[in-house]
């Protein structure tokens, strides 16, 4: 079979611009699927599709020190909203690593900001162009896509761009688009004001009339509405999402168009998380060795500096700190078990200011036990799955979901609430059959966490079975290499679709 020609427009792609799951996603998925079918360095073929990536050119990917050239022919491209015209250039890099390209977009005018994501009034326009500026760029390079793979509200407005006022160009005769919902919690909702400066001032009979009548619109509704295709990120989800206690508003347009979701779980990036391989982490170990996960327990418990007690189980968390995490669940549960038992707590994360305090309130209480390190960085999130006995991730709702994923890589079993992909990714754990990778809770409540908690800290006094649990879980592939052929299943089955 050919290969096929796709484009993935994304706001975020690892390790250029990230603020979490979405940003690994678009690398490990990109970098998979332009692997040549000749045998790669480390021996695994790929696909070798024709794959392009398009992301905006932010402050921090320009002052990064990426390595990127000027496009011969993308250069100064003129794109036109009603009341301005915006010019954009494209700077070619690849993904690390491999000889995937990608395309970011200079928008100095939009892009050159100190975040990824801003509160500015043309936050709309800043993604309305990434979008537009995937269609343009397209017909500059005479590139025809078999697939045009949309992700997340940002370029929600692609689909029916590309319906609309590109839709006399017979270079996209063949195009189809592909929505993926990373996490409906973020919509991208805008007033109805901002429609014309988006073009789209003639388009309302293409828009939700629901929202229109409540003077709103919202990219991602939108992609729902136009998209060929829809997916998510896990199997779970995907059901998940067409309920009134998930969908956040979307789940009536969702049943609408069950019959072009799907759900796919994400795939991880071993080349990125694996703890034999992993450059981040000064001991390497396997599920044959595990002697370096427990000099990376001390090497942890001396970064935050917290005492040694080899029998005390180290709690990891690594998350963005929003209420989807579900760490509220924490306040009635964990100081009884920092009272009680000899443990610790090693946390990484940032985000909203009320989690952020409460952590440091922990910390501040038990400063043998607790250790915090408030905002992000990438090395330290590697140490925490490699140095932990276990990972907490009570998430109120996870589309996917990917450190419980490396977690468990990384013979840290996880402690998650069955929900979304946390459901499709780990199984409790049984010691009669010695079977499951991890320990799961239902009920979205403090008293549902403490239990499992509890149930985990006795499973852990039992070595010989926890050494099984731990095997069981670094035994599990989620790697692209499984999960990638889903999408291209998805995109072969658009590629040959009529028009909709
Ligand atoms: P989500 O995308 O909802 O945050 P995932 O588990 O899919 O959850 O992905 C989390 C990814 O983002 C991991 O690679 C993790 O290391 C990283 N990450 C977690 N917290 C932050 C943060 N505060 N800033 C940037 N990246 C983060
Ligand atoms: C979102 C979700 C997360 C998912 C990630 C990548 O940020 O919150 O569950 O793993 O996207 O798909």
């Amino acid at each position: 079979m050919r290969p096929l020609r796709l484009a993935l427009a994304a706001s975020e792609l690892a390790p250029f611009a990230k603020t979490g799951g979405l940003a690994d996603v678009l690398l490990g998925l990109g970098r998979w699927l332009g692997r040549p079918p000749t045998a790669a360095d480390d021996g695994a073929a790929g696909p070798g599709h024709d794959v392009r990536l398009f992301v905006p050119f932010y402050r921090r990917i320009r002052d990064g020190g990426v390595a990127v050239e000027d496009h011969p022919t993308a250069g100064a491209i003129d794109v036109r909203f009603p009341n301005r015209t915006l010019r954009y250039s494209i700077k070619v890099g690849r993904l690390p690593a491999s000889e995937v390209p990608v395309y970011f977009v200079d928008c100095p005018e939009l892009y050159d900001r100190d975040g990824i994501y801003t509160d500015g009034g043309d936050e709309p326009l800043r993604f309305a162009l990434l979008s537009r500026a995937v269609l343009e760029t397209c017909q500059r390079l005479q590139w025809a896509p078999d697939v045009i793979h949309c992700n997340d509200w940002h370029t929600g407005l692609l689909p029916l761009y590309l319906r609309t006022l590109y839709a006399w160009d017979g270079l996209f005769r063949r195009t189809r688009t592909l929505l993926t919902i990373h996490n409906i919690g973020y919509q991208g909702s805008f007033a109805t004001g901002v429609l014309e400066s988006l073009g789209l001032g003639e388009q309302q009979a293409h828009l939700h009339p629901g929202d229109l009548q409540n003077g709103s619109f919202s990219f991602l509704k939108t992609g729902v509405l136009h998209a060929d295709k829809l997916s998510t990120v896990s199997v779970t989800y995907a059901d998940e999402i067409q309920t009134d206690t998930y969908g956040m508003g979307m789940q009536e347009l969702l049943r609408d168009r069950r019959r072009d979701l799907v759900g796919i779980v994400n795939g991880v990036d071993y080349g990125e998380w694996d703890p034999a391989s992993d450059p981040r982490i000064p001991h390497p170990y396997s599920a044959d060795d595990l002697a370096g996960k427990a000099k990376m327990k001390a090497a942890l418990l001396d970064r935050f500096a917290l005492p040694h007690e080899r029998r005390a189980p180290v709690f990891g968390v690594v998350s963005r700190l929003t209420s989807q995490k579900g760490f509220e669940l924490f306040r009635d549960a964990m100081p009884v078990f920092l009272q009680r038992e000899d443990m610790r707590l090693c946390v990484l994360g940032s985000g909203e200011s009320e989690h952020e305090q409460y952590f440091q309130w922990l910390r501040d209480t038990w400063p043998d036990k607790v250790g915090l390190y408030r905002g992000f960085q990438e090395e330290l999130a590697h140490w925490i799955e490699a140095g932990s006995d276990l990972f907490l991730m009570p998430s109120r709702f996870e589309p996917c979901g990917l450190n419980q994923m490396y977690s468990l890589r990384y013979g840290t079993p996880p402690i998650v609430r069955r929900t979304g992909g946390l459901a499709d990714t780990v199984q409790p754990w049984d010691p009669d059959s010695r079977t499951g990778t991890g320990f799961l809770f239902d009920e979205f409540s403090s008293h549902a966490l403490a239990g499992t908690i509890d149930w985990a800290l006795r499973c852990w006094r039992d070595r010989r079975g926890w050494q099984r649990l731990v095997e069981n879980g670094m035994s599990q592939d989620f790697s692209w290499q499984r999960q990638g052929p889903e999408y291209v299943k998805l995109y072969r089955s658009l590629a040959a679709s009529p028009s909709a």
